[in-house]
């Protein structure tokens, strides 16, 4: 441990998601009781290192009674890649530069040692790209997707799983009283974990994620078979990725700086074509950005506190690109090129999707297709 007096920084970059106070607090509190360091809060992303104003210091003060509060005292944006800024001129033209130079330039005239970007697959690329540019900053996974690789699971993702799990117990029971099947649409970008786990532990029919192409027969099937067995009511979670076999994902906007676009809408799509295969009447519920407020579980406030820690500790060590990851129950670190090298995907031949075969819950496909999948 070193006593030498150093000034940090920290940034929340991305969607938000339960729990980024929690590394907040954790990261300030560490670097100013452990080290004595100073610590600077940079506000909206990337963002608040490019527009004046938006860097404030971050006492022991501003970080008491944070720990539960979902959001993020820092504020946060998915629309502010330095790489490719997006400005809207006074006729109202999108200009969109280069700013990458400006942040490292800001950086350096604030005199930071380090920087902690606490985000997600985008902001984390983002880093990894500055690093190339000599960027000293160290990463902290977040998004309730969980689809970072190299870490067992990101903060928030408990917290978002939770909630949609409350929602399938609220949905069973009218589902039931009405004899309805109920879509429940997650998000999830391109993974389902968030509609797999969920759907698992909030007792759903049928699942359906990105990583299994589904078929409408396949769904009706399982809703057919059910009113045959006498249970006149189904429920259906779908992940906002998901696709089926054949079709492509189903998205509602573009972001024009990272060319990524938004998904949703999957839910509808299914209602519409379901309802010419079967004769319960079909309602959907979009949970949307629910999934993302709301106070931290206690899972996601060890997580979040665990790692903001184990994120000082990188940057005393002066191990900079590098991300704090959770292995084994145990925080380690890897290289941030490894976490963005890819999407980290459901994988199929494990025993979470033997569980909800072996739970006769539909994955969308036939068992012999999905055996197939699994190689
Ligand atoms: O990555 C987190 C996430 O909530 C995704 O699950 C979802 O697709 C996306 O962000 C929604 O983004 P926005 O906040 O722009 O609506």
């Amino acid at each position: 441990m070193t006593n030498q007096k150093r000034q940090i920084a920290l940034l929340t970059g991305g969607g938000d998601c339960a729990g980024l106070n929690a590394v907040i607090r954790a990261v300030v509190k560490t670097a100013t009781i452990e080290y004595q360091w100073d610590v600077l809060g940079i506000e909206n992303g990337f963002e608040g290192l490019i527009l004046p104003g938006k860097v404030r210091k971050l006492s022991i003060e501003d970080v008491r009674g944070i720990l539960p509060r979902g959001g993020t005292i820092l504020g946060t944006t998915n629309r502010a890649n330095p790489f490719a800024y997006e400005e809207v001129l006074p006729n109202g033209e999108v200009k969109i530069t280069d700013r990458s130079d400006d942040v490292l330039k800001r950086l350096d005239e604030l005199n930071i040692d380090g920087l902690i970007v606490i985000g997600g697959d985008g902001s984390l690329h983002i880093t990894h790209e500055l690093i190339q540019k000599g960027l000293h900053a160290v990463g902290v996974p977040k998004t309730i997707d969980n689809d970072i690789q190299g870490t067992q699971i990101t903060f928030g993702f408990d917290t978002a799983l939770n909630t949609a799990m409350e929602a399938l117990d609220k949905l069973q029971t009218t589902a039931e009283s009405h004899h309805r099947v109920l879509i429940l649409e997650v998000m999830g970008r391109n993974t389902g974990w968030i509609a797999l786990k969920a759907g698992i532990a909030g007792g759903a029919n049928v699942i359906l994620i990105p990583e299994i192409p589904f078929t409408l027969q396949e769904v009706a099937n399982k809703v057919n078979e059910r009113r045959q067995e006498n249970a006149k009511f189904s429920l259906i979670v779908v992940a906002e990725g998901a696709k089926p076999v054949g079709g492509s994902q189903v998205y509602q906007e573009m972001y024009a700086s990272t060319g990524m676009r938004r998904l949703g809408g999957i839910g509808a799509v299914i209602e519409s074509g379901l309802s010419q295969l079967i004769e319960n009447e079909i309602r959907v519920t979009v949970l949307g950005h629910l999934q993302r407020g709301g106070s931290p579980t206690a899972f996601d406030r060890l997580l979040a506190s665990r790692y903001g820690c184990m994120a000082v500790r990188l940057v005393a060590e002066r191990k900079f690109g590098q991300m704090v990851a959770l292995r084994d129950d145990q925080i380690i670190s890897i290289p941030i090129s490894e976490a963005v090298a890819s999407q980290k995907f459901v994988p199929l031949n494990t025993d979470i999707i033997a569980t909800a075969l072996s739970l006769n819950i539909s994955l969308g496909n036939t068992r012999q297709e999905i055996e197939s999948m699994m190689g």
